[in-house]
Protein backbone atom coordinates (compact mmCIF):
# COMPACT_ATOMS: atom_id res chain seq x y z
CA UNK A 1 0.00 0.00 0.00
CA UNK A 2 1.07 3.91 -0.39
CA UNK A 3 -0.18 7.00 -0.22
CA UNK A 4 -1.68 7.25 -3.50
CA UNK A 5 -4.24 4.39 -2.14
CA UNK A 6 -5.69 6.20 0.63
CA UNK A 7 -5.87 9.73 -1.93
CA UNK A 8 -7.72 7.71 -5.17
CA UNK A 9 -9.74 6.53 -2.67
CA UNK A 10 -10.81 10.25 -2.02
CA UNK A 11 -10.93 11.35 -5.43
CA UNK A 12 -7.31 12.93 -4.73
CA UNK A 13 -9.26 15.39 -2.89
CA UNK A 14 -6.43 16.44 -0.80
CA UNK A 15 -4.34 17.46 -4.21
CA UNK A 16 -5.23 21.55 -5.18
CA UNK A 17 -7.89 21.08 -7.91
CA UNK A 18 -5.58 21.97 -10.92
CA UNK A 19 -3.29 18.73 -9.93
CA UNK A 20 -6.61 16.42 -9.04
CA UNK A 21 -6.97 13.65 -11.93
CA UNK A 22 -10.98 13.01 -12.60
CA UNK A 23 -11.78 10.01 -10.86
CA UNK A 24 -14.47 7.53 -12.42
CA UNK A 25 -16.16 5.58 -9.28
CA UNK A 26 -15.92 2.81 -8.48
CA UNK A 27 -12.04 2.37 -8.75
CA UNK A 28 -10.00 -0.56 -7.72
CA UNK A 29 -7.42 1.04 -6.12
CA UNK A 30 -3.67 -0.03 -5.43
CA UNK A 31 -0.65 0.31 -8.19
CA UNK A 32 2.26 -2.30 -6.51
CA UNK A 33 2.02 -5.96 -6.43
CA UNK A 34 4.33 -9.19 -6.29
CA UNK A 35 3.10 -12.42 -7.60
CA UNK A 36 3.29 -15.50 -10.51
CA UNK A 37 2.67 -15.11 -13.85
CA UNK A 38 -0.34 -16.16 -15.35
CA UNK A 39 0.17 -15.55 -19.03
CA UNK A 40 2.27 -13.54 -21.20
CA UNK A 41 0.67 -11.71 -24.53
CA UNK A 42 2.50 -12.92 -27.59
CA UNK A 43 4.79 -10.20 -28.48
CA UNK A 44 6.23 -10.36 -24.55
CA UNK A 45 9.87 -11.83 -24.68
CA UNK A 46 11.51 -11.57 -21.24
CA UNK A 47 9.06 -13.40 -19.13
CA UNK A 48 7.21 -16.54 -18.96
CA UNK A 49 3.99 -18.11 -17.19
CA UNK A 50 5.51 -19.32 -13.89
CA UNK A 51 7.76 -15.84 -13.47
CA UNK A 52 7.78 -14.69 -9.99
CA UNK A 53 7.73 -11.08 -10.65
CA UNK A 54 7.22 -7.79 -8.41
CA UNK A 55 5.81 -4.27 -10.18
CA UNK A 56 4.62 -0.84 -9.87
CA UNK A 57 1.72 -0.94 -12.49
CA UNK A 58 1.02 2.18 -14.75
CA UNK A 59 2.04 4.68 -12.31
CA UNK A 60 1.49 7.96 -13.35
CA UNK A 61 -0.34 7.14 -16.36
CA UNK A 62 -2.77 4.87 -14.37
CA UNK A 63 -3.26 7.23 -11.53
CA UNK A 64 -7.03 7.99 -12.17
CA UNK A 65 -7.68 3.86 -11.09
CA UNK A 66 -6.04 2.14 -13.99
CA UNK A 67 -3.58 0.16 -12.21
CA UNK A 68 -6.26 -1.97 -10.49
CA UNK A 69 -3.33 -3.91 -7.45
CA UNK A 70 -6.03 -4.63 -5.01
CA UNK A 71 -6.74 -7.55 -6.85
CA UNK A 72 -5.49 -11.28 -7.26
CA UNK A 73 -5.34 -10.52 -11.61
CA UNK A 74 -3.73 -7.67 -12.99
CA UNK A 75 -2.32 -6.87 -16.15
CA UNK A 76 0.85 -4.92 -16.45
CA UNK A 77 3.55 -3.83 -19.29
CA UNK A 78 6.28 -6.07 -19.80
CA UNK A 79 8.21 -2.51 -19.62
CA UNK A 80 7.11 -2.34 -15.85
CA UNK A 81 7.75 -5.72 -14.23
CA UNK A 82 11.08 -7.41 -12.77
CA UNK A 83 12.19 -10.73 -11.24
CA UNK A 84 11.05 -10.67 -7.82
CA UNK A 85 14.06 -10.90 -5.62
CA UNK A 86 14.48 -14.92 -4.86
CA UNK A 87 15.14 -14.25 -1.45
CA UNK A 88 12.45 -12.19 -0.85
CA UNK A 89 8.71 -13.40 -0.37
CA UNK A 90 5.77 -11.85 -1.93
CA UNK A 91 5.01 -9.93 0.88
CA UNK A 92 8.08 -8.20 1.25
CA UNK A 93 8.68 -7.42 -2.88
CA UNK A 94 5.06 -6.18 -2.84
CA UNK A 95 5.95 -3.67 -0.20
CA UNK A 96 9.08 -2.30 -2.18
CA UNK A 97 7.91 -0.86 -5.49
CA UNK A 98 6.63 2.70 -5.39
CA UNK A 99 8.69 3.24 -2.12
CA UNK A 100 11.82 2.02 -3.41
CA UNK A 101 11.49 3.41 -7.11
CA UNK A 102 10.89 6.83 -5.72
CA UNK A 103 14.10 6.51 -3.03
CA UNK A 104 15.97 5.32 -5.91
CA UNK A 105 14.61 7.94 -8.95
CA UNK A 106 15.25 10.89 -6.20
CA UNK A 107 18.66 9.81 -4.75
CA UNK A 108 20.33 7.36 -7.56
CA UNK A 109 18.63 7.78 -11.23
CA UNK A 110 15.64 9.52 -12.05
CA UNK A 111 15.73 6.73 -14.87
CA UNK A 112 13.94 8.95 -18.12
CA UNK A 113 14.03 11.87 -19.73
CA UNK A 114 10.43 12.76 -19.78
CA UNK A 115 9.33 16.13 -18.81
CA UNK A 116 9.04 16.49 -14.88
CA UNK A 117 5.31 17.48 -13.98
CA UNK A 118 6.70 19.23 -10.69
CA UNK A 119 8.95 21.91 -12.08
CA UNK A 120 10.01 23.07 -15.50
CA UNK A 121 13.72 21.56 -15.41
CA UNK A 122 14.57 17.64 -14.80
CA UNK A 123 15.50 16.23 -11.33
CA UNK A 124 18.93 16.09 -10.95
CA UNK A 125 20.09 13.45 -8.03
CA UNK A 126 23.03 14.86 -6.17
CA UNK A 127 26.59 13.11 -4.59
CA UNK A 128 26.36 11.56 -1.59
CA UNK A 129 29.55 9.83 -0.40
CA UNK A 130 30.92 11.81 2.41
CA UNK A 131 27.89 14.04 2.82
CA UNK A 132 25.42 14.66 5.34
CA UNK A 133 21.87 13.86 4.75
CA UNK A 134 18.99 14.80 6.89
CA UNK A 135 16.13 12.43 6.07
CA UNK A 136 12.80 13.37 7.31
CA UNK A 137 9.99 11.53 8.15
CA UNK A 138 12.85 8.60 8.32
CA UNK A 139 10.33 5.63 9.57
CA UNK A 140 8.01 5.65 6.51
CA UNK A 141 7.61 3.75 3.29
CA UNK A 142 9.77 6.10 1.61
CA UNK A 143 11.87 7.80 4.38
CA UNK A 144 13.40 4.04 5.73
CA UNK A 145 14.46 2.98 2.26
CA UNK A 146 16.24 6.93 1.95
CA UNK A 147 18.04 5.86 4.97
CA UNK A 148 19.57 3.14 3.84
CA UNK A 149 20.25 4.17 0.21
CA UNK A 150 22.07 7.18 1.91
CA UNK A 151 23.93 4.98 3.95
CA UNK A 152 24.99 2.27 1.03
CA UNK A 153 26.36 5.39 -0.87
CA UNK A 154 28.70 6.41 2.24
CA UNK A 155 26.55 9.12 3.29
CA UNK A 156 25.78 10.24 7.24
CA UNK A 157 22.36 10.11 7.73
CA UNK A 158 20.93 12.19 10.29
CA UNK A 159 16.91 10.73 10.56
CA UNK A 160 13.97 12.96 12.17
CA UNK A 161 11.05 10.13 13.19
CA UNK A 162 8.26 10.25 16.11
CA UNK A 163 10.53 9.09 19.30
CA UNK A 164 8.98 5.51 19.43
CA UNK A 165 10.67 5.22 15.70
CA UNK A 166 14.77 5.59 16.90
CA UNK A 167 15.65 1.73 17.82
CA UNK A 168 13.95 0.84 14.06
CA UNK A 169 15.72 3.68 11.89
CA UNK A 170 19.29 3.58 13.89
CA UNK A 171 18.72 -0.54 12.85
CA UNK A 172 18.62 0.41 9.28
CA UNK A 173 21.87 2.58 9.88
CA UNK A 174 20.75 6.17 10.98
CA UNK A 175 23.92 7.99 12.51
CA UNK A 176 21.90 10.11 14.48
CA UNK A 177 18.11 10.62 15.29
CA UNK A 178 15.92 13.64 15.99
CA UNK A 179 12.34 12.83 17.76
CA UNK A 180 10.33 15.36 15.90
CA UNK A 181 7.95 15.49 18.72
CA UNK A 182 9.89 16.98 21.69
CA UNK A 183 12.90 19.16 19.10
CA UNK A 184 12.32 21.05 15.73
CA UNK A 185 15.13 19.52 13.78
CA UNK A 186 15.23 23.29 11.81
CA UNK A 187 16.10 24.50 15.03
CA UNK A 188 19.29 21.85 16.22
CA UNK A 189 21.05 21.07 12.79
CA UNK A 190 22.77 23.43 10.33
CA UNK A 191 25.17 22.98 7.57
CA UNK A 192 23.76 19.77 6.28
CA UNK A 193 24.36 18.74 2.30
CA UNK A 194 20.77 17.41 1.44
CA UNK A 195 17.96 17.61 3.19
CA UNK A 196 15.02 14.34 1.81
CA UNK A 197 12.03 15.54 2.83
CA UNK A 198 9.60 12.42 3.04
CA UNK A 199 6.66 14.41 4.51
CA UNK A 200 6.80 17.49 2.52
CA UNK A 201 3.97 19.57 1.77
CA UNK A 202 3.93 23.34 2.53
CA UNK A 203 6.17 22.85 6.01
CA UNK A 204 9.14 21.85 3.92
CA UNK A 205 10.64 25.46 3.98
CA UNK A 206 11.31 24.88 7.47
CA UNK A 207 14.91 22.98 6.19
CA UNK A 208 16.03 25.13 4.29
CA UNK A 209 17.85 26.83 6.99
CA UNK A 210 19.45 23.48 7.83
CA UNK A 211 21.27 23.41 4.72
CA UNK A 212 24.65 24.73 3.59
CA UNK A 213 25.23 26.93 0.53
CA UNK A 214 25.44 25.19 -2.66
CA UNK A 215 22.93 21.80 -0.37
CA UNK A 216 20.42 20.73 -1.79
CA UNK A 217 16.31 20.18 -0.61
CA UNK A 218 14.19 17.37 -2.27
CA UNK A 219 10.37 17.41 -0.54
CA UNK A 220 9.02 13.78 -1.93
CA UNK A 221 5.82 16.06 -1.97
CA UNK A 222 6.32 18.82 -3.16
CA UNK A 223 2.87 20.45 -3.48
CA UNK A 224 2.18 23.55 -1.44
CA UNK A 225 6.08 24.34 -1.00
CA UNK A 226 6.69 27.93 -0.59
CA UNK A 227 10.38 28.61 -0.33
CA UNK A 228 11.54 29.08 -3.19
CA UNK A 229 12.82 32.69 -3.20
CA UNK A 230 14.60 32.25 0.21
CA UNK A 231 16.08 28.66 -1.36
CA UNK A 232 17.48 31.07 -4.05
CA UNK A 233 19.28 33.76 -1.48
CA UNK A 234 20.31 30.47 0.43
CA UNK A 235 22.03 29.14 -2.68
CA UNK A 236 19.90 25.92 -2.01
CA UNK A 237 18.51 23.76 -4.87
CA UNK A 238 14.98 22.68 -4.74
CA UNK A 239 14.35 19.48 -6.75
CA UNK A 240 11.39 16.96 -6.99
CA UNK A 241 10.14 14.30 -9.12
CA UNK A 242 7.28 12.51 -9.80
CA UNK A 243 7.75 8.35 -9.43
CA UNK A 244 7.34 6.36 -12.96
CA UNK A 245 6.76 2.42 -12.84
CA UNK A 246 10.17 1.26 -14.09
CA UNK A 247 11.05 -2.29 -14.52
CA UNK A 248 14.83 -1.77 -15.81
CA UNK A 249 15.24 -0.28 -12.29
CA UNK A 250 13.18 -2.85 -10.12
CA UNK A 251 15.61 -5.38 -12.10
CA UNK A 252 18.41 -3.37 -11.02
CA UNK A 253 16.85 -3.10 -7.22
CA UNK A 254 16.45 -7.31 -7.27
CA UNK A 255 19.86 -7.21 -6.63
CA UNK A 256 19.89 -4.90 -3.78
CA UNK A 257 17.07 -6.48 -1.66
CA UNK A 258 18.41 -9.98 -2.65
CA UNK A 259 21.75 -9.72 -1.22
CA UNK A 260 20.05 -7.52 1.53
CA UNK A 261 21.58 -4.55 1.72
CA UNK A 262 18.41 -2.75 1.39
CA UNK A 263 15.84 -4.39 3.47
CA UNK A 264 11.91 -3.83 3.55
CA UNK A 265 10.35 -3.44 6.63
CA UNK A 266 6.54 -3.82 7.28
CA UNK A 267 4.49 -2.22 9.24
CA UNK A 268 1.70 -4.68 9.61
CA UNK A 269 -0.28 -7.26 7.02
CA UNK A 270 -3.56 -7.47 6.22
CA UNK A 271 -5.96 -10.16 4.45
CA UNK A 272 -6.98 -8.16 0.60
CA UNK A 273 -10.50 -8.75 1.99
CA UNK A 274 -9.96 -6.83 4.86
CA UNK A 275 -8.47 -3.66 2.87
CA UNK A 276 -10.50 -1.71 4.78
CA UNK A 277 -8.48 -2.32 7.94
CA UNK A 278 -5.44 -1.79 6.22
CA UNK A 279 -6.34 2.09 5.24
CA UNK A 280 -7.79 2.72 8.71
CA UNK A 281 -4.41 1.97 10.11
CA UNK A 282 -2.68 3.98 7.29
CA UNK A 283 -5.11 7.07 8.69
CA UNK A 284 -3.59 6.75 12.45
CA UNK A 285 -0.32 7.43 10.78
CA UNK A 286 3.47 6.44 12.71
CA UNK A 287 3.41 3.84 10.15
CA UNK A 288 7.17 1.79 10.75
CA UNK A 289 8.19 0.93 6.70
CA UNK A 290 5.22 -0.77 5.41
CA UNK A 291 1.77 -1.71 5.24
CA UNK A 292 0.55 -5.11 2.67
CA UNK A 293 -2.09 -6.34 1.80
CA UNK A 294 -1.82 -10.36 1.29
CA UNK A 295 -3.92 -12.09 -1.43
CA UNK A 296 -2.82 -15.70 0.29
CA UNK A 297 -0.37 -16.68 2.68
N1 LIG B 1 7.14 12.33 -5.54
C1 LIG B 1 6.59 11.13 -5.64
O1 LIG B 1 6.46 10.57 -6.73
C2 LIG B 1 6.19 10.39 -4.40
C3 LIG B 1 6.29 8.99 -4.38
C4 LIG B 1 5.96 8.31 -3.21
C5 LIG B 1 5.48 9.02 -2.11
N2 LIG B 1 5.32 10.37 -2.20
C6 LIG B 1 4.82 11.15 -1.06
O2 LIG B 1 5.78 11.06 -0.02
C7 LIG B 1 5.13 11.08 1.25
C8 LIG B 1 5.61 9.91 2.09
O3 LIG B 1 5.16 8.69 1.54
P1 LIG B 1 5.37 7.35 2.37
O4 LIG B 1 4.89 6.22 1.55
O5 LIG B 1 6.76 7.28 2.91
O6 LIG B 1 4.34 7.62 3.59
P2 LIG B 1 4.29 6.94 5.03
O7 LIG B 1 4.75 5.52 4.93
O8 LIG B 1 2.96 7.24 5.59
O9 LIG B 1 5.41 7.68 5.88
C9 LIG B 1 5.26 8.92 6.43
C10 LIG B 1 6.18 8.96 7.68
O10 LIG B 1 6.30 10.29 8.12
C11 LIG B 1 6.36 10.30 9.53
N3 LIG B 1 5.90 11.61 9.95
C12 LIG B 1 4.62 12.06 10.04
N4 LIG B 1 4.61 13.35 10.43
C13 LIG B 1 5.90 13.73 10.57
C14 LIG B 1 6.55 14.95 10.93
N5 LIG B 1 5.86 16.04 11.24
N6 LIG B 1 7.89 14.98 10.95
C15 LIG B 1 8.62 13.88 10.64
N7 LIG B 1 8.06 12.70 10.30
C16 LIG B 1 6.72 12.63 10.27
C17 LIG B 1 5.52 9.14 9.99
O11 LIG B 1 5.96 8.44 11.17
P3 LIG B 1 6.33 9.10 12.57
O12 LIG B 1 5.42 10.30 12.71
O13 LIG B 1 6.06 8.06 13.60
O14 LIG B 1 7.79 9.46 12.48
C18 LIG B 1 5.65 8.15 8.83
O15 LIG B 1 6.61 7.14 9.13
C19 LIG B 1 3.63 11.08 0.95
O16 LIG B 1 3.16 12.41 1.01
C20 LIG B 1 3.54 10.58 -0.47
O17 LIG B 1 2.40 11.05 -1.13
C21 LIG B 1 5.69 11.07 -3.32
Amino acid sequence: MNPPDWYLRDGYRMLPPEWQPRVEFPVILGTDVSGVIEDVAEDVTGFKPGDAVYAMVRFPTGLAGQSRAYAEYVTAPASEIALKPARVDHAHAAAAPMSLLTAWQFLIDQGHDLPNPLQPHPHQPVPLEGRTVLVNGAAGGVGHLVVQLAKWKGAQVIAVASGRQEAFVRGLGADDFIDYTRVAPEAVVTGVDLVVDCVGGPTSGRFLQTLKRGGALFPIFPLGFDGAEEAARRGVTVSATQVRSNGQQLATLSGLLNDGTVRIAIDSRYPLSDARAAHERAAKGHIAGKLVLTVRE
